[in-house]
C-alpha cells in the first residue's frame, strides 16, 4: 500500500511514507465497525491458538462466524490462505485475519539470539536481522511477530534473559528501537515487513529468585528508570502492538494492570496500537487469585487495557454477557476493536489478504540472508580471554580436535525459540571449522551428552529428544573425547548450554556448565596442549575455572544458522571479534542479581574499609558489563567535556579519542558512563548513557562525541515523585567497559 514513486534515476522506489492518512484509516475503521455485530467485534478481540497444546476449537467454523481476529502458532502458507479465504469471503464482515508467530531471531535464516545481538553493541545488526526475518515471515504469510522482547534482565537464573538485550536500559532501548524498525520497516504496513510487538509489559525480567512467571516487586523509580526505557523507545519507534506480561507486578497482574496499560502506555507515552495479552493470561487472572471468575477476568483485562485475548477464550465466552448486563458498554468494545482494525487496514490486508505460495522459496533462497546472518554472528561474539595471543589460530594447523556436546549440535547453534524445529541447514562449529580448514584433519568427539534434569514445557515442539546415557556410556564418551583431544595439535572445546536450557520455563539455580562439562574441560586441559573454549549458551555461566586455566575463551552465545562459520571466521583470524558483554558475568548463581548500575553504599568498593560482601569469596563480577577483547589493542584518551558547566535543560558534548594501537584492523565499543554525586535520590554508581562501535585501522584515531542533556542527566525521583533534572555534579567516564577509568567532572547549574 505504499506509494510507488519514481526517482530521478527512473527506478521505482517505495515511499518512506504510508499512502493512507490517519484520517483515511479512521474513516475506514469506523465504516467497518458500523458493519459489525457485537459478536464479530468480540471476534476481533479474540486470538485463537493453532498449536497442539492450545485449546483448539474448529478454526474454520469460528472464523466463518467472524469469531476470530487473529490466529497464532500456525506456520503453513497454504493453510493461511485457506483460512483467510473463509475470513474474507464467508465471515459476515469479511474482515481478514492477522496471522501471528514468535519470529524472535529469524524465520528460516536464523540470526543470533537477541542477547547475542545486543553483544554487538551495534543496533544496525539487530535492525538488519529483523528486516530479513520480517521479509521471510511475510513471504510465508505471517503478519505479526511477538517480538522484540524488551525485558531488562539482571538475574541470569531467569531463563528468558536469552531473549532480551541484557541488563541495561540504555543498550536495551537502542536495541528495542532498532528491532522495531527492522520488523516494521519505515512505516506500519510497509511491504515485506510485519507488525512488531513489544513484550512483556512490564517488569517480567525481575521475577523473584529468577523463577519464570513468579511475582515481581519493583518500586516505581526502578520501573521508570530501568525497566520502562526499552518499551518507551519501542513506542517512539512506532511499534504497532504490545504484549502484557504474565506475572503480578507489585501484586497486580500485568495483564490486568491499568497503571501499566492505560496510565503509562497510552496516557503518558501516547501509544495508539493495540495490546495483546500473553498466552492464556486473561483466563489466568483467575488462577492468579486476582479475578473471581472468567467474567471478572474479561472485565478486568479489557478495562485495564488488554485489547486482544491470546488463546484463553475468556473474551469470547464472557464479553457479550458483560455488555448485555451493563458491566461494559458497547463503546468499550468499540474502543478495543478500533486499533486492531486500524492495523489490518494499514497492513493492506483488505486489498491483499492472500500470499503467493511460491514467494517464500524465492525469499529464503536469497544468499544475502545467509550473509547477514553470518555477519550478525561475527559481530555478536565476545572474546573474553586471549592469553599469549593464542588466537587467532593458524590456518596451517594440520590436526584439530573439536570436543564437546554442543560442537555439532544444530539446536545449540541456532538457539532458543525455534517454534517449528531446527533447520537442517544450520552450520555447527565442527562444520564451520572443517569448511575453514579443508586440508586439515578435524576430529570431533562430543563427550558425555547433556540434558535438563526436568524436561521442558516446550520440549515436544521446540527441541530435539536428548539421549539418555547410562553412567558407563557417559564414561566411554568422556574417554573417547579425551583420546581424540590427545591426538590433536590444538583443541577447540565447545561447551555451555543446550537451547532448551535458557528461554521460557528454563530458569535454573546454578550457572555451572551442566552435565559434567567442566570435568571434561579439566581432563582436556591436563593434556597440556593449546585449548580454546568456545561457549554456546543463553546466559552468563560460572566459568571461573576456565578463566584461570584456559588461555582463550570466546563467548559465541547461540549464534544462529551461520554460527559455525562465524566461530571459525573468528578462531582463524578472518574476522576480529569486537562484541562486548550486555550482562555482568557473576562468579556463581548465588550472586545473582549482580549488575553494574548499583547504588553506592556506606562502604563503597573504592574505600579501604571495603571487604567482599560475602565472607566466602569475592563478590566482584568475573567479567564486567561492557567487557570484550580484540585481536588488536586500543587506547582511549583526551576526554573532554565541552564546558565544565551546563544549565538544566541544555546539552553538552563529551568527546574522547580512540586509537587502534595494535597491528590489525579492529572494532572498539566506546562507552560513556555517568554518576550523579548527590541529589533527591541516591543514584547508581555508574549508568551507561552512550556508546558507539567503531572500526579502526592500525594507528588510526577517531573522535567519538556523546551528547549529555536532560534525557541523559534526568531521572525519575522516588523522593520527588516525578521526573527531575537536578543542579548537581556528575562523574563522567569514557572507556572500553563499565570499569572505565578515564574521568571528568561536570556541573549542572540552574
Ligand atoms: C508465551 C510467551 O511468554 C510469549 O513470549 C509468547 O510470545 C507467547 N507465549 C506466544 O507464543
Amino acid at each position: 500500500m505504499a506509494k510507488v514513486v519514481r526517482t530521478n534515476t527512473g527506478a521505482k522506489e517505495q515511499a518512506a511514507q504510508p499512502v493512507l492518512s490517519e484520517a483515511e484509516v479512521a474513516r475506514r475503521v469506523e465504516a467497518l465497525l458500523g458493519r459489525m455485530s457485537l459478536e464479530e467485534k468480540i471476534g476481533q478481540l479474540t486470538q485463537l491458538g493453532g498449536a497442539s497444546f492450545m485449546p483448539k476449537p474448529n478454526l474454520e467454523d469460528v472464523i466463518r462466524k467472524g469469531g476470530a481476529g487473529s490466529i497464532l502458532w500456525l506456520n503453513d502458507t497454504k493453510q493461511f490462505n485457506a483460512l483467510q479465504k473463509i475470513a474474507v469471503e464467508e465471515s459476515p464482515s469479511k474482515t481478514p485475519l492477522l496471522f501471528a508467530l514468535d519470529v524472535i531471531h529469524g524465520y528460516r535464516t536464523i540470526f543470533p539470539v537477541p542477547l547475542a545481538m545486543a553483544s554487538s553493541w551495534d543496533p544496525s545488526v539487530a535492525e538488519r536481522a529483523q528486516a530479513v526475518a520480517a521479509k521471510e515471515a511475510r513471504a510465508a504469510g505471517l503478519h505479526w511477530t511477538f517480538g522484540p522482547m524488551l525485558d531488562i534482565a539482571r538475574d541470569a537464573r531467569w531463563g528468558r534473559i536469552v531473549e532480551g538485550a541484557g541488563e541495561d536500559p540504555c543498550l536495551g532501548a537502542a536495541m528495542a528501537a532498532a528491532q522495531v524498525r527492522g520488523f516494521q520497516g519505515p512505516f506500519l504496513g510497509a511491504p515485506d515487513h510485519i507488525v512488531a510487538c513489544a513484550k512483556h509489559f512490564a517488569g517480567y525480567g525481575a521475577a523473584d529468585g529468577g523463577r519464570d512467571y513468579d511475582p515481581v516487586y519493583l518500586p516505581e523509580g526502578r520501573l521508570r528508570n530501568v525497566y520502562f526505557p526499552p518499551f518507551e523507545a519501542a513506542v517512539k519507534a512506532g511499534v504497532g502492538t504490545f504484549m502484557s506480561a504474565y506475572m503480578d507486578l507489585n501484586d497486580v497482574p500485568a495483564s490486568g494492570n491499568r497503571f501499566l496499560l492505560s496510565d503509562v502506555l497510552r496516557g503518558e507515552w501516547g501509544f495508539k496500537g493495540f495490546v495483546v495479552s500473553d498466552a492464556f493470561a486473561v483466563g489466568n487472572l483467575v488462577t492468579q487469585g486476582f479475578a473471581r471468575d472468567g467474567g471478572d477476568a474479561a472485565f478486568r483485562a479489557l478495562s485495564a487495557g488488554v485489547n486482544m485475548d491470546m488463546a484463553s477464550n475468556t473474551y469470547p465466552q464472557h464479553l457479550a454477557g458483560l455488555v448485555e448486563d451493563g458491566t461494559l458498554k458497547l463503546a468499550d468494545i468499540d474502543a478495543a476493536v478500533r486499533p486492531i482494525l486500524a492495523i489490518k487496514v494499514r497492513m493492506g490486508l483488505f486489498e491483499q489478504p492472500y500470499i503467493d505460495e511460491s514467494k517464500l522459496a524465492q525469499v529464503v533462497a536469497l544468499p544475502e540472508n545467509q550473509k547477514e546472518a553470518r555477519l550478525a554472528a561475527q559481530r555478536s561474539m565476545v572474546l573474553l580471554k586471549n592469553e599469549g595471543r593464542l588466537l587467532p589460530l593458524a590456518k596451517s594447523l594440520r590436526k584439530v580436535a573439536v570436543i564437546g556436546p554442543l560442537a555439532d549440535s544444530k539446536e545449540a547453534t541456532e538457539g532458543s525459540w525455534m517454534v517449528f524445529g531446527h533447520t537442517p541447514a544450520a552450520v555447527t562449529v565442527v562444520e564451520g571449522i572443517r569448511a575453514k580448514l579443508p586440508g586439515a584433519k578435524v576430529e570431533y568427539a562430543p563427550g558425555p551428552a547433556i540434558r535438563r534434569d526436568i524436561t521442558w514445557l516446550f520440549g515436544d515442539v521446540m527441541s530435539e529428544a536428548k539421549p539418555v546415557q547410562t553412567p558407563e556410556q557417559a564414561e566411554a564418551a568422556f574417554q573417547t573425547a579425551v583420546a581424540t583431544a590427545r591426538n590433536a595439535d590444538v583443541i577447540v572445546m565447545v561447551l555451555g548450554e543446550n537451547a532448551d536450557m535458557a528461554g521460557e520455563a528454563a530458569s535454573r539455580a546454578s550457572f555451572d556448565m551442566p552435565g559434567g562439562q567442566e570435568e571434561l574441560l579439566k581432563a582436556v586441559v591436563a593434556l597440556g596442549k593449546p585449548v580454546v573454549l568456545v561457549l554456546l549458551n543463553g546466559r552468563p555461566l560460572s566459568i571461573g575455572w576456565a578463566t584461570e586455566n584456559v588461555p582463550a575463551i570466546l563467548e559465541a552465545w547461540e549464534p544462529g544458522s551461520e554460527g559455525g562459520h562465524a566461530v571459525a571466521d573468528i578462531l582463524f583470524g578472518d574476522v576480529n571479534p569486537g562484541g562486548k558483554l550486555p550482562v555482568t558475568f557473576p562468579r556463581k548463581a548465588s550472586h545473582a542479581p549482580l549488575y553494574y548500575a548499583r547504588n553506592l553504599t556506606h562502604s563503597p568498593e573504592s574505600s579501604p574499609m571495603y571487604r567482599s560482601r560475602y565472607w566466602d569469596g569475592p563478590t566482584t563480577p568475573l567479567y564486567p558489563f561492557g567487557f570484550g577483547l580484540s585481536y588488536t589493542t586500543f587506547s582511549i584518551t583526551n576526554l573532554k567535556v565541552a564546558a565544565p558547566q551546563v544549565k538544566v535543560g541544555s546539552s553538552v558534548a563529551v568527546t574522547a579519542d580512540v586509537t587502534n594501537t595494535g597491528l590489525v584492523v579492529g572494532d572498539e565499543v566506546v562507552q560513556l558512563y555517568i554518576h550523579q554525586k548527590a541529589g533527591s535520590d541516591s543514584r547508581p554508581m555508574r549508568e551507561l548513557k552512550g556508546f558507539e562501535r567503531l572500526t579502526l585501522k592500525p594507528g588510526e584515531t577517531k573522535t567519538v562525541t556523546f551528547p549529555l542533556g536532560p534525557a541523559e542527566l534526568g531521572y525519575w525521583s522516588t523522593n520527588a515523585g516525578k521526573w527531575v533534572q537536578e543542579a548537581e555534579t556528575f562523574d563522567i567516564w569514557v572507556g572500553a567497559d563499565s570499569l572505565a577509568t578515564l574521568h571528568a567532572d561536570l556541573e549542572v547549574i540552574l
